[in-house]
């Protein structure tokens, strides 16, 4: 049952893993692919990395699987595809990302993630644009994420469910992309709620508490994501330095523009990763 906003998540009596679940088979039906090993989600500047993985069998809008909401952002693309790789793994790649502050609660958020585990998908592969709170992070700089800051308050689990997240950024898989990319580095993610940019101050908080990444996504996906015992890699492009380690204003324009100029350096070295997985 769906209340007034038709979606099946916003009733708070659904268990949120039926909806994935008739959500993948949604998309078995429009893929004609029974189950898929990888799921791989694109933020803002990862989006051509489609494309390099392999042939696209199937490409849909997401509003066509049960539980996925119109987009809300320019730069984010409301489009599922099926991808197969040249060792003949499937991918799902979600261009569709609800994001925390759009206000429609974890379960909205994480949908994809329980989506794609419900697929089959062993593998997670979360990517996101983001301020650096390193220096040495120029705009345009793709980093690895080792691990996370969830300051949103909030969480996808729902009563008293323990999920350890030690090693929840898999070593791994951070290893094996190092294999491909032996320049990339590392740091700790920090989930703010947005949709405001952080002020300097709270990015000089997230620094004194161990984070080097300041974004609005992934912490929260990531944690559905191990609950579901998947295997998560997550990969930052840090598209602006964060506030107040640059001088001059954030705008949303620059953070667009920085995943543009990055994307088909970042995009294949995406494609080379999951090509290895
Ligand atoms: N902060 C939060 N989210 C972001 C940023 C940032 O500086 N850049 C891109 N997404």
């Amino acid at each position: 049952m769906s209340d007034s906003t038709g979606n099946p998540l916003d009733d708070p009596a659904a268990d949120p893993f039926e909806v994935a679940a008739t959500a993948a088979e949604d998309i078995a039906r429009i893929t004609g692919v029974e189950r898929h090993d990888i799921a791989l989600t694109l933020g803002s500047g990862w989006g051509k990395a489609a494309e390099l993985l392999g042939e696209t069998t199937a490409s849909f809008p997401a509003t066509q699987v049960t539980g996925f909401s119109a987009p809300a952002l320019t730069g984010h693309v409301g489009t599922l595809r099926s991808v197969v790789t040249p060792k003949g793994r499937r991918v799902l790649v979600i261009g569709a990302r609800t994001h925390f502050y759009e206000g429609h609660g974890p379960r909205r958020v994480v949908h994809s993630v329980r989506t794609a585990a419900a697929t089959g998908a062993r593998t997670m592969v979360l990517t996101n644009g983001a301020g650096g709170i390193k220096h040495t992070w120029t705009p345009g700089t793709p980093v690895l994420i080792s691990d996370h800051i969830n300051l949103t308050g909030a969480t996808p689990l729902e009563g008293a469910t323990f999920i350890d997240l030690t090693d929840l950024y898999s070593l791994r898989l951070r290893d094996l992309a190092r294999s491909i990319d032996p320049t990339l580095d590392e740091g700790v993610y920090c989930q703010f709620h947005g949709p405001q940019y952080e002020t300097p101050a709270e990015v000089q908080m997230a620094k004194a508490i161990g984070g080097h990444i300041v974004g609005m996504s992934t912490a929260l996906e990531a944690i559905a994501a191990r609950q579901a015992g998947m295997e998560v890699l997550g990969f930052s492009l840090i598209t602006n330095m964060a506030a107040g380690i640059q001088k001059t204003p954030l705008s949303h324009h620059e953070v667009l523009d920085a995943g543009r100029e990055a994307e088909p350096v970042i995009s294949s070295l995406l494609a080379r990763v999951i090509g290895a997985l």
